[in-house]
Parts: structure tokens; C-alpha cells; sequence
């Protein structure tokens, strides 16, 4: 890992609060935020300050802990606090709604306040103790997510990434972009296009500023562009991040990786996914059950606060959309990657 990469923590719990990389600024500034409240957390979560699936579980952990800690300044009895302690844990749950890890580090916390036989001051400890153990894991679990998946990728690769799974969509290493980093530290001659990922372009503002901080040889390309590349031959494999995947492993993922699948498919180009196991909802058969959800016309109407349309025209703006299972080659977790059929292989990864 590069010095600066290495240094990344994108969300840690310091100081009694949550502090977190500002992606909102990202590539113009780069900025850390204390997060104080329950509410700030949930704000920062909407308003995508922090944003990437495992990066957004942690906020929700810390964000548990920032209410508990509000909760413990009311001077109520034990049962009242645990009572509306796990009410604003199923808040704070509510801040996005796709991304299944904020709903499985939610619940962690939430099974931490049912199950303490602590007094609350014994509570907040746990739960703060809890948060920083899923933040470890976090990384732990990218980086074999990234040895496994550095094993498919050939010698001199170009790799399509869509969308930021990296460094800054999790605690640090990233997912689809620890696959990169494990790769390129065992071969240098790999490069990566990265897709701009409108409308927030997180593929142009933050993993190309992640990958060239790195030294990884990067080509930013807009979303379109993708199957004009594929067809010439200049795409070997591709690697994304997932916000949910279903346990017949049909995955949500920014709006426009199914485009991406599509089109590697017809190309006979492999199509990876690469994400923890906490991004799998095997409590969903299959991805139709995802609510996806719908963000701001702005987004889509203007760029830099600059209108870039008909001011009236119509606009729908879902933030991700649902590749099926068929068109995906792998899904590399920290248990190993797993292949078809899925609902096969998901099953064994959770009893191993
Ligand atoms: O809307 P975002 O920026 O939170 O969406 C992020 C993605 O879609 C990522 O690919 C996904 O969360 C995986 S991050 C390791």
C-alpha cells in the first residue's frame, strides 16, 4: 500500500465521535468531519458525507453509540433507555436504504443493547467497543477480499471498475479496489479504467484520485464508454462493490453496473463482484425484493450547481439498479469466491 492510502481511515471512532473523510468535497478538498450526534450521523449518512456500503455499517454503529450516549443525559431508568435506545438504532437504519450493511451493523449494536446485562455508562462502553471492532474487521476482511480476488486476475490486466469501492467506500482498502491494490502489488503491469459513475460521480472523483494516490496507471472513462472499450479488446475482467446481494446473488450496485454486466457478457468478458458477506441478504431470495432508492432530481439536473437541462423536464433518478445472478462470474468474499450456482455457494460461505 501507498503512504497515502495506507494512512486512510475513512470513518474511525476518536475522541468520543465518530470522525469521517468528507466525501461530499472529494477530489476539490480532502477533509475529516466530527460527527457528535445521532442525528448529524444520520444526516451524514443521507447527504452521503460518508457513503460505500461497509463505510456507511460502521457510520450506522457509530451512529448507535452518538444516541446512546445523547439517551444517557436524560436521567432515565435503564429500561427507558434501552427502550428508546433500540428505537433509534431502527432509525438510524432508515438514513439509506439499499445498502444492507447499514441494516447488519445496526442490528449488531441493537443485539449488543438486548443482550448486556451491563448498567447504561456498561452499555455505551460496549457498544463503543463494538463499533471499533467492526471498523478492524473491516479492513482485515478487504484485504482477503483482495488476496482472493487478486488471484483471477491476469498477468497485465485492464480491469473496469464502476462506481468507488475502494478505500473510501469502506474503513480502508476498499473492496473491488483491494482487489486492484492485491493485484498490483503482485504485478505492476496491471491498469484500470474506472467509469466516471454519474450522477455523483464517484468514479471520476474519488477512485481515480484513490488508484493515481496509489500509483496504479488509471483511465477515467464516462459511462457510456464501456462496451466501445470492451469490443476493442482493451478490457480484461471487471470488479465491482455490491450494496445488497440476494441469496440467489443478484446484486444491487450503483446505477449502471447492469449495463456494465451486460455488456461483458456479450463481450465474454468476466464479470466480478467483490463484497463481505455482510453485503448478503440471504433473507431475500432474489433481487427484486431490493428497494433501491431514489435520490434528488438535482443530482441529475445539475452538475457544480450549474443547470445542465430543460429546467422542467422530467427526471427519475434511482441510485443503483440490480444485476441478475446469470451474468455474474464470481463473488469474491473473505471466505473464498464463490460461483454459480449461487444460492449453493452463499449457503456454504455462511456455514464455513
Ligand atoms: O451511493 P454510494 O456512493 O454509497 O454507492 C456506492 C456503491 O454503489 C459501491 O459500489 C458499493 O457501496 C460498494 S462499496 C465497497
Amino acid at each position: 500500500m501507498s503512504e497515502f492510502i495506507s494512512k486512510i481511515r475513512t470513518i474511525q471512532w476518536i475522541d468520543n465521535c465518530s470522525r469521517m473523510v468528507d466525501q461530499t468535497v472529494v477530489p476539490y478538498e480532502f477533509k475529516y468531519v466530527d460527527i457528535t450526534t445521532g442525528q448529524q450521523m444520520f444526516d451524514a449518512i443521507r447527504t452521503m458525507i460518508v457513503r460505500g456500503a461497509p463505510a456507511i455499517g460502521i457510520a450506522g454503529a457509530h451512529g448507535v453509540v452518538l444516541y446512546a450516549m445523547e439517551l444517557a443525559k436524560e436521567n432515565l431508568s435503564r429500561d427507558e433507555f434501552v427502550k428508546k435506545l433500540l428505537e433509534k438504532a431502527d432509525y438510524m437504519a432508515t438514513s439509506r436504504p439499499t445498502a444492507v450493511n447499514l441494516m447488519w451493523a445496526v442490528e449488531k449494536q441493537k443485539d449488543i443493547i438486548k443482550n448486556s446485562k451491563s448498567d447504561i455508562a456498561g452499555i455505551i462502553e460496549e457498544l463503543k467497543q463494538n463499533g471499533i471492532k467492526l471498523e478492524n474487521e473491516d479492513i482485515e476482511i478487504n484485504k482477503k477480499i483482495g488476496d482472493y480476488g487478486a488471484e483471477v486476475v491476469p498477468k497485465g490486466a485492464s480491469i473496469l471498475t464502476h462506481c468507488n469501492a475502494g478505500a473510501l467506500a469502506t474503513v480502508g482498502y476498499g473492496t473491488a479496489l483491494g482487489v486492484v491494490r492485491s493485484a498490483f502489488a503482485k504485478d505492476k503491469t496491471i491498469q484500470v479504467f474506472a467509469d466516471e459513475t454519474r450522477p455523483r460521480q464517484q468514479g471520476a472523483r474519488i477512485t481515480t484520485l484513490e488508484l493515481t494516490m496509489d500509483g496504479i496507471p488509471t483511465t477515467l472513462i464516462t459511462d457510456g464508454m464501456c462496451s466501445y472499450f470492451m469490443k476493442k479488446g482493451m478490457i480484461d475482467m471487471v470488479v465491482v462493490g455490491a450494496d445488497r446481494i440476494a441469496a440467489n446473488g443478484d446484486t444491487a450496485n450503483k446505477i449502471g453496473t447492469y449495463t456494465v454486466a451486460i455488456a461483458a457478457k456479450y463481450h465474454n468478458i468476466p464479470f466480478y463482484i467483490a463484497a463481505p458477506l455482510s453485503t448478503i441478504d440471504i433473507s431475500i431470495k432474489t433481487g427484486d425484493e431490493i428497494v433501491i432508492e431514489e435520490r434528488s432530481r438535482e443530482e441529475v439536473t445539475h452538475i457544480n450547481g450549474k443547470i445542465i437541462c430543460a429546467p422542467e423536464v422530467n427526471v427519475i433518478n434511482p441510485g443503483f439498479d440490480v444485476t441478475p445472478h446469470e451474468l455474474i462470474t464470481g463473488i469474491i468474499t473473505e471466505k473464498g469466491i464463490l460461483r454459480p450456482d449461487y444460492n449453493n455457494s452463499i449457503r456454504e460461505a455462511f456455514n464455513k
